[in-house]
């Protein structure tokens, strides 16, 4: 519609996504994919002098480079439950921590995910790899009850079960560390059936690359528009890789598994490129929380970044995004500011979906993706992992600047030289609030103070008053705690569990 004033930019980005699909035919396809424990500094495009990641650096190459992107949560169920729903961990109830193979609990079945609001539009949807949202009593949880047509994955972490004879390269090398004990052998699931227990680590890969050509393949030769889903095991701990990484990276055992979903991104590539539906497809690529520096070389970098997984520092929270669509998004690097919670309401608008009727925390990105504008984006929130009420968001970052009233180190960061990230670096309140700029100072290493940051600090508390008035925090779906019998069992009659459930 042409008013006195003209078209206003919403009317024009309507315009421009109705001719791009009259051009296409058909709306686009979407892929995203959420590496685990990857942190800013891991890939080869952001810097890393020894990883070898030559599918995700083409992506990045040709695509658009985000330096500001953060997800939700310093772990990894909340921050699934944010990316799926586009709304922070706090409102679903997955915190604290993370979720077991035995939890109760799971995201509600009341939240909306990303392929639910693609499902009234015909998508086709499946789901590969890692999900963490819960398992439940008889499958409640799992992917096919969240509006994917289909689902082939480890429902949880990898560590998760005994998986002391994961093996490295050659073979019978043992990985390094253990994983939890007492717990039944880790399954892969198809839907919700029990497909292998334990499930072959080193075939495994193959098997998603193999899963996901044929969907892709299968979607396009019915002119079906698809979402597809790859929360990837890699480079979570303990690192694996099957033949063709194994060994084969200049990094070592974090680098040969960096590089196996490197292959696999590169796979994903070549099936959309056959079935002739690369130009019509969004990938985008970012990971769930920052590195568990307490694996050593065996766990990710956070590059520049203060600390990682586990904190509310920069690194457990900021992480690499790459947006890729050839002919549509240009290539560059943007500096502006946004969230996995983004993501939700940036592919309801490419699809034309409707978006749920609740109260969500993303913007929409097409402005940014599609024309370089600005982001709508203006603040991000920082829960611990263990959000409460009591003690409200840790840290915020408004524009440039970053306050945390809260820090404290973890687990997940020990090893450091810096004595502000391990478990031994306790909770500690900052009254008034330590401050920094990031773009002058993205290490958080020098906090401002003086009247000049007054101003600053006063708009900041103004947003934190104003988000936490908004905030309802849902029930905790992780305290609910776990069932020992709710684990997933091949044979769920057997005796005695848990080594019995091997199949
Ligand atoms: C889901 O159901 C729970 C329990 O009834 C309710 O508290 C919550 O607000 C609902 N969430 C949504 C997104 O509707
Ligand atoms: C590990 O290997 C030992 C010896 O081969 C075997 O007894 C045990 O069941 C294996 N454990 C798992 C979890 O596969
Ligand atoms: C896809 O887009 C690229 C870049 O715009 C173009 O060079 C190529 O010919 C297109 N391929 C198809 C199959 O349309």
């Amino acid at each position: 519609m042409v008013g006195r004033h003209g078209m206003d930019s919403a009317h024009l980005l309507c315009l421009f996504i109705c001719l791009l699909f009259t051009c296409s035919a058909s709306p686009p396809n979407f892929i995203l994919l959420f590496a685990d424990d990857l942190g800013f500094g891991d890939l080869g495009c952001f810097g890393h002098p020894s990883s070898l990641t030559p599918n995700l650096d083409r992506l990045a190459a040709g695509g658009l480079r985000f330096t500001d992107f953060y997800c939700t949560s310093p772990v990894c169920s909340p921050s699934r439950a944010s990316l799926l729903t586009g709304r922070y961990q706090t409102r679903s109830g997955v915190y604290p921590g993370v979720l077991y193979p035995g939890s109760i609990g799971g995201l509600p079945l009341n939240e909306t995910t990303i392929a639910e609001v693609l499902k009234p539009l015909g998508y086709a949807t499946a789901a590969m790899g890692k999900w963490h949202l819960g398992v439940g009593a008889n499958g409640r949880f799992l992917p096919t009850k969240q509006g994917f047509d289909q689902y082939l994955g480890i429902p949880y972490s990898h560590d998760m079960g005994p998986c002391h004879n994961l093996t490295c390269f050659p073979p019978d090398v043992k990985c390094f560390g253990f994983c939890d004990r007492g717990t039944v052998t880790v399954p892969l699931m198809y839907n919700e059936a029990i497909k292998q227990q334990p499930v072959d680590f080193l075939d495994l890969e193959k098997a998603y690359s193999d899963f996901a050509t044929s969907f892709i393949a299968a979607s396009a030769k019915r002119k079906q528009p698809f979402f597809l889903y790859y929360p990837s095991h890699h480079t979570h701990y303990p690192q694996y890789a099957g033949v063709g990484a194994a060994g084969r990276s200049l990094r070592g055992p974090f680098g040969d598994a960096l590089l196996e979903l490197d292959n696999t991104i590169g796979n994903l590539i070549t099936a959309l490129e056959e079935s002739g539906v690369m130009n019509n497809t969004l990938i985008f690529f970012t990971s769930d929380n920052g590195p568990e520096l307490m694996r050593m070389s065996r766990g990710g970098n956070s590059g520049p970044l203060k600390c990682g997984k586990g904190t509310t520092y920069e690194g457990g929270m900021r992480e690499p995004a790459i947006a890729y669509w050839p002919g549509t998004i240009r290539p560059g690097v943007t500096h502006e500011l946004a969230s996995t919670l983004d993501i939700l309401p940036t592919i309801a608008t490419l699809a034309g979906a409707k978006l749920p009727q609740v109260m969500l925390d993303g913007f929409d990105m097409t402005n940014l993706l599609l024309n370089q504008r600005k982001s709508k984006r203006e603040a991000m929130m920082f829960y611990p992992t263990d959000p409460s009420e009591m003690y409200g968001l840790f840290a915020l970052r408004l524009g440039k600047y970053k306050a945390h009233f809260y820090t404290r180190g973890a687990s997940h960061s020990g090893t450091t030289p810096d004595p502000d990230c391990p478990l031994f670096a306790t909770l500690k309140a900052h009254d008034p609030p330590l401050i920094f700029d990031l773009e002058a100072d993205p290490s958080e290493h020098y906090p401002l103070s003086g009247p000049d940051i007054q101003p600053v600090l006063e708009e900041i508390e103004k947003v934190k008053a104003n988000f936490e008035g908004s905030m309802v925090f849902g029930e905790s779906q992780i305290s609910k705690g776990t069932d020992p019998n709710l684990e997933p069992c091949c044979n769920p009659q057997c005796t005695p569990k848990p080594s019995c459930c091997h199949c």
